[in-house]
C-alpha cells in the first residue's frame, strides 16, 4: 500500500507508420525523444493529481479520453513523454513494469486456458517471488538451498496425483496458502480445479481480480474489469470489488466510461476529456458542483439539459422564451460575472410538469420512456423545435407522445456556465 504521485505528466504518440518512418531505427529514436515534434499526437496533457494511501479512485471519461493510456504508464507498459509518477518515495519513471510492485486488472480477463483456475491464481506467486507476502527472503534462500535432487524428484513423481497427494515444497506451500486466501475471500474455493473455459464471465472475472489480490501489491490497476458482464453480474460483482478494496485497503486507480460505477465505487473520481482531467472530486461533489459544462453533462443520467440564456439586471436569465426570476443567493456570484449571455443547466429531473407561466417552457412531448419507477421524456421546445429537453419524472404521471405541456424549472436547482469556455459559476 502505497501513495500514488502523478506530476505534470504528458503523453504523445508519434504518428509513425503514416509517414513511412516505421524502421526500428525511426521508432527507437521517436520513444527516446522527450520532446512532442509536429508529427506527435498528444494524448495526455497536464494530468496532476495524488492518490491517497488505501484511497480508491475511479478515472471516468469518453472513449478516447486517455483513461488507458494514463493507466498503462503508471503499470509502465507504456513510456511517459513528460513528467514524475512516484509510488511511496519511489520515482518510477523508468522503473520495467515488473519492479514497481503494481497488479494491473483488464477487460479482458486472459486467463491460461491450459491451467485450472489454482495454477492461474498461483502462476503469477511461483513466477514473482519477490512480492506478494510469499515468505521473505531467509524463507526464500532456504526454499531454494533444500530444492535438492530428492525434492525435484518427489515433486516430479507427486505432480499428476491429486493436490492433497502431491508434494509441496515450502514456497509452494505459502503459495497454496495464499490461493486459498484469495479464493476464501472472492468465494472461488469451488472452482480452484476447473479449467476457465468451465466458468462464467463474471466467475472469470473474479478469478481475474484474484490474481491481482494474490500478489498483494501496493497498488491495483483495474481497467473497465466489469464491461464484458451483464448487468446484474456487473452491480454484484461492482460491489464485490469495493467490499475487497476496503478489507485489503489498497491503494486502487479504477478505469471505467460508466458514470453509475463511478459514482458508486470511488472515494474520488477523476474527471477526463481530450486528454486532461476536468475534475477531481468525491462523487456528489462533482455531481452538485461539477467544475464545467463538460462535467456536468457528463456525470448524472439522463445528462443535464443546456439552453442558452441572457442575464437581465438585477437577476433574471431571459430566454427567448421564457424568463426566470434567480434567487437572491446568486447577486454576489453573478456581480463578478461579466458575461451577459450565459448557459442554463438543468437536471431532468429539476424538471417538472406546471401551468402556463411567464416563467414555464413549453414543449411537446416526442418519445417517452417508462421504467417503472420513473419515466424519462424526451421532448422539443414548440416555439423551437430543434432544442432538445429530457425530463424525468414520477412513474404515476401519465404522459404520451404529442402532449404539449407547460414545465416548471426548480429555480433552487439551476447551474450556469460561461459560453467561451463552459467554466460553471459557482454560487458563492
Ligand atoms: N499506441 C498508440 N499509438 C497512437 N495513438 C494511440 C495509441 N494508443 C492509444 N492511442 C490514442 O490515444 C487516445 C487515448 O486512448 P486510450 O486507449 O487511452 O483511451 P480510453 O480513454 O482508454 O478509451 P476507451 O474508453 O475507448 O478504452 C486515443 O485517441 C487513441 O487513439
Ligand atoms: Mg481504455
Amino acid at each position: 500500500m502505497a501513495q500514488v504521485l502523478v506530476e505534470n505528466v504528458y503523453k504523445s504518440y508519434s504518428r509513425g507508420k503514416a509517414d513511412g518512418e516505421n524502421t526500428s531505427e525511426a521508432v527507437a529514436k521517436k520513444v527516446s525523444s522527450s520532446k512532442a515534434s509536429s508529427k506527435q499526437v498528444s494524448v495526455l496533457r497536464d494530468i496532476n493529481f495524488t492518490v491517497k494511501d488505501g484511497e480508491f479512485l475511479v478515472l471516468v471519461g469518453p472513449s478516447g479520453c486517455g483513461k488507458s493510456t494514463l493507466l498503462r504508464l503508471l503499470a509502465g507498459l507504456e513510456e511517459l513523454t513528460g513528467g514524475n509518477i512516484k509510488i511511496g518515495d519511489r520515482l518510477i519513471n523508468d522503473l520495467p513494469p515488473k519492479a514497481r510492485d503494481i497488479a494491473m486488472v483488464f477487460q479482458n480477463y486472459a486467463l491460461y486456458p491450459h491451467l485450472n483456475i489454482y495454477d492461474n491464481i498461483a502462476f503469477g506467486l511461483r513466477r514473482n517471488s519477490g512480492t506478494g507476502g510469499l515468505g521473505d527472503k531467509k524463507t526464500r534462500k532456504k526454499d531454494k538451498a533444500n530444492s535438492s535432487f530428492f525434492e525435484s524428484a518427489l515433486t516430479a513423481t507427486t505432480r499428476y496425483l491429486p493436490r492433497s497427494l502431491k508434494y509441496l515444497s515450502a514456497k509452494e506451500k505459502d503459495v497454496r496458502d495464499r490461493v486459498r486466501y484469495v479464493a476464501s475471500l472472492l468465494q472461488i474455493e469451488s472452482l480452484l480445479d476447473r479449467l476457465p473455459k468451465e466458468l462464467s464471465g463474471g466467475q472469470k472475472q473474479r478469478v481475474a481480480l484474484g490474481r491481482a489480490i494474490a500478489r498483494n501489491p501496493q497498488v491495483f490497476l483495474m481497467d473497465e474489469p466489469l464491461s464484458n458482464l451483464d448487468a446484474k453480474l456487473r452491480t454484484q460483482t461492482r460491489a464485490q470489488i469495493v467490499k475487497l478494496q476496503r478489507q485489503l485497503n489498497t491503494t486502487t486507480i479504477y478505469v471505467t466510461h460508466d458514470q453509475t460505477e463511478a459514482m458508486t465505487m470511488g472515494d474520488r473520481i477523476a474527471v477526463m476529456n481530450n486528454g486532461q482531467i476536468q475534475q477531481i472530486a468525491p462523487p456528489l461533489e462533482i455531481y452538485e458542483q461539477p467544475a464545467n459544462r463538460f462535467v456536468a453533462e457528463f456525470i448524472g443520467s439522463p445528462p443535464m439539459n443546456f439552453l442558452a440564456v441572457d442575464l437581465g439586471l438585477p437577476l433574471t436569465l431571459i430566454n427567448q422564451h421564457f424568463t426566470l426570476e434567480l434567487p437572491v443567493d446568486w447577486t454576489k456570484s453573478l456581480q463578478s460575472s461579466l458575461a451577459k449571455s450565459l448557459i442554463l443547466g438543468i437536471r431532468p429531473q429539476h424538471l417538472s410538469i406546471g401551468t402556463e407561466d411567464e416563467s414555464s417552457i413549453h414543449i411537446e412531448v416526442d418519445l417517452v420512456e417508462a421504467l417503472g419507477n420513473e419515466t424519462y421524456i424526451s421532448a422539443h421546445l414548440t416555439a423551437q423545435p430543434d432544442t432538445i429537453l429530457t425530463v424525468s419524472l414520477p412513474p404515476e404521471q401519465s404522459v404520451k407522445i404529442g402532449d404539449r405541456l407547460w414545465l416548471t424549472v426548480d429555480i433552487n436547482k439551476i447551474y450556469l456556465f460561461t459560453v467561451d469556455d463552459g467554466r460553471a459559476i459557482a454560487l458563492k
